[in-house]
């Protein structure tokens, strides 16, 4: 059976660039039973985080065969240069936006890939991480930008976008259908005093909803979808999904393959519409007629995984 620790096993976690929270990488076991990857095969991780995935594939890989990782947070990168390390194949790292897979790939003089694998999202070591500024758990800076680069925070459109905006954001980033109470609460908690925190950010959500802070949450958080409002926002995640998915049907070889596990319904709809639509033209054959989400046994181990889909196709 597959652990996250796996990639760990005789290494010093020490040496990889600051703390690191174990990421067990999801849906591994069933991804591995679907796609296998000739010995001089070329994968793209789009997404290779802390490595679980790229190392799952990578180490199937013999001196012939290339793995290519991409990951916008340099750190990520950094860490998995230590753990990918000892991989037979040739690896190349690359600290880049999959929604510029095309050109990346291409200025290393590979024409077309083997299989392209997105696992969206943030990874444990992200979500720990106060300079990312991603979790309501624990109190950070509202900042929320994966890629240090961006220049827009979560905490500068939180201070500065009107009550209409932030209230439609939430509304089609979140799916929160009391968006507009929560953004009025906004506006309203800073008029009197900044937002600077994700803390401050969830206690103001909680007082909209009417729900109490302190809780033990036995669902979700009432502040989740703001969360993820906001994330979305910052980071362009949905755009960029669009442009990897469309770059994808181009770089894949003859029966390569995509797979893409997503978190949430806007990226998930995506993902199906764009496969769907590759099959209607002939481009795809989509291999999950529905999407492929963990077992129990699975969530019981990783709580992580509790919200994955995967969907895969075939280019034909
Ligand atoms: C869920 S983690 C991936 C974990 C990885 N599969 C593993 O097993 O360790 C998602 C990763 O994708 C990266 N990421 C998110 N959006 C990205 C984008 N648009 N381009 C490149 N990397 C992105 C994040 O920085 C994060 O490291």
């Amino acid at each position: 059976m597959l652990s996250g620790q796996y990639w760990f096993a005789g290494r010093d976690i020490k040496e990889v660039n600051g703390p690191i929270v174990e990421h067990i990488p999801v849906l591994a076991e069933t991804l591995a039973e679907q796609i296998t990857l000739p010995p001089d095969g070329v994968m793209v991780d789009a997404t290779t985080g802390q490595g679980g995935h790229s190392y799952l594939f990578g180490k199937t890989l013999g001196p012939e065969g290339v793995l290519i990782g991409l990951d916008v947070d340099k750190e990520a990168i950094q860490r998995a240069q230590f753990i990918l390390k000892d991989l037979a194949c040739r690896i190349i790292l690359l600290h880049c936006n999959f929604s510029q897979i095309s050109e990346q790939i291409s200025k290393q003089g590979i024409e077309k890939v083997n299989f392209i694998l997105a696992d969206l999202g943030v990874s444990s070591t992200q979500l720990a991480n106060a300079d990312m500024g991603l979790s309501f758990l624990e109190d950070m800076p509202l900042d929320m930008r994966i890629d240090k680069r961006l220049k827009t925070t979560a905490a500068d459109i939180v201070k500065s976008a009107d009550e209409e905006t932030l209230a439609d954001l939430i509304y089609k980033f979140g799916e929160d259908r009391r968006s507009r109470r929560i953004a009025r609460f906004i506006v309203r908690q800073r008029e009197n005093e900044q937002i600077n925190t994700t803390r401050e950010l969830a206690a103001v959500v909680c007082r909209a909803l009417g729900r109490p802070e302190r809780k033990r949450w036995s669902r979700i958080h009432p502040a989740t979808r703001t969360f993820q409002a906001l994330r979305i926002a910052v980071n362009n995640e949905l755009e960029n999904l669009e442009k990897l998915l469309v770059s994808a049907a181009r770089l894949l070889k003859k029966k390569g393959h995509i797979a893409i596990i997503s978190f949430h319904s806007l990226e998930d709809r995506l993902v199906k519409n764009n496969f769907k639509q590759n099959e209607n033209e002939g481009i795809y054959r989509v291999i999950t007629k529905k999407p492929i989400v963990p077992a129990q046994e699975e969530i019981a181990r990783n709580r992580r995984a509790r919200s994955a889909k995967l969907r895969i196709a075939q280019k034909r």
